[in-house]
């Protein structure tokens, strides 16, 4: 049920949840200084309780209510990409309750690019939001997958679906090099040269407790088996979803996709494709094999993606 930013706002002071559209994918937010309604979020998602959520604010004005000290790094990145798919990590103030960091001494934050979102966080405040899907699942890209989800009259605020169709780049800038936790639209490559910081992946550290918690869930995956294949099969077969990228290609079907190289639009439509396949009980995914290097900043974070959801 679509609901305006006034009645999203409503909804919220009374300690409820409403999914809400950014630019990534939808989010599934709540009072972050309401520890119940932070709970229910939980409840909701049926998600773990040791994997926090990230913290979304409408002015940088609102780290100071999560943070104590503001560093200049911190500045900085807000600066060049707020609002914007980058999520930092942060020290986190004693007030900022426990539920949303799961015991951390850090919190997540970002200012998402979306004007009816962050006119929503102007009347509440800082607003938790995990994507708004079941935990497991492929993040909701699409009003109809949180119906799918939460039922038909779950609240969801007005305005645009999300563009881009996978979730933001989250960024530790406690210490420098900065690590890259999770992969996004902004590189670490776009970090580096807009603020001079030097940046990681968190790949170095897997094996330190610096990388991002929820990344040992099984995220972002369909029912149906996600495979990664070289090469396009000659002949195609009506009950498996097939995703193609290269220029060459000219298959077609109900559930053959081709991108022919565009991966801002393969990305867009690649949640709603797993979706689909489960809803038309396909228990199988094809996707065509991801090139390495491309003029394109989403490919890397969609290979990480693909390759989650392929991993058994
Ligand atoms: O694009 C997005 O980030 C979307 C939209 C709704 O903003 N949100 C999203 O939230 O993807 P979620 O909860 O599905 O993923 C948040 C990720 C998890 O992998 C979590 O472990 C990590 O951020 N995270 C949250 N707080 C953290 C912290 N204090 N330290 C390290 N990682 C953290
Ligand atoms: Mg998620």
């Amino acid at each position: 049920m679509i609901v305006s930013v006034e009645k999203a706002a409503g909804i919220i002071k009374k300690g409820e949840l409403v999914a809400i559209p950014t630019e990534t994918v939808y989010g599934l937010a709540a009072d972050a200084f309401n520890v119940d309604a932070v709970k229910n979020t939980f409840k909701q998602k049926g998600r773990p309780a040791d994997n926090p959520l990230i913290v979304h604010i409408s002015s940088t004005d609102q780290l100071e209510l999560l943070t104590v000290f503001v560093s200049e790094a911190a500045k900085t990145i807000a600066e060049s990409f707020w609002p914007g798919p980058l999520t930092i990590v942060i020290n986190k103030r004693v007030n900022v309750p426990d539920v949303i960091t799961g015991g951390l001494a850090s919190v997540a934050v970002r200012m998402p690019e979306h004007p009816e979102t962050l006119a929503l966080i102007n009347k509440t405040g800082p607003l938790t939001a995990p994507s708004a899907n079941m935990s497991g699942s492929p993040s909701a890209t699409r009003a109809v997958h949180i119906e799918n989800d939460f039922g038909v009259d779950f609240p969801i605020l007005e305005g645009q679906a999300p563009s881009l169709g996978i979730e933001s780049t989250v960024l530790d800038i406690r210490e420098e090099p900065f690590t890259i936790l999770r992969p996004g639209a902004v590189t670490a490559a776009m970090i580096e040269s807009q603020t001079g910081f030097k940046v990681q992946s968190s790949e170095k550290k897997l094996n330190s407790d610096k990388h991002s918690p929820g990344m040992r869930y099984t995220h972002y995956k369909p029912a149906a088996k996600v495979s990664v294949i070289d090469e396009i099969p000659s002949e195609l077969k009506s009950n498996i979803t097939y995703i193609f990228h290269s220029a060459e290609t000219s298959e077609s079907g109900e559930s053959v996709y081709n991108y022919k190289g565009d991966f801002n639009k393969l990305a867009h439509n690649l949640y709603d494709h797993f979706r689909q396949a489960d809803y038309l009980g396909h228990s199988q995914i094809f996707i065509e094999k991801l090139p390495d290097d491309e003029n394109s900043s989403i490919l890397f974070a969609l290979k990480d993606r693909v390759s989650r959801a392929s991993n058994s």
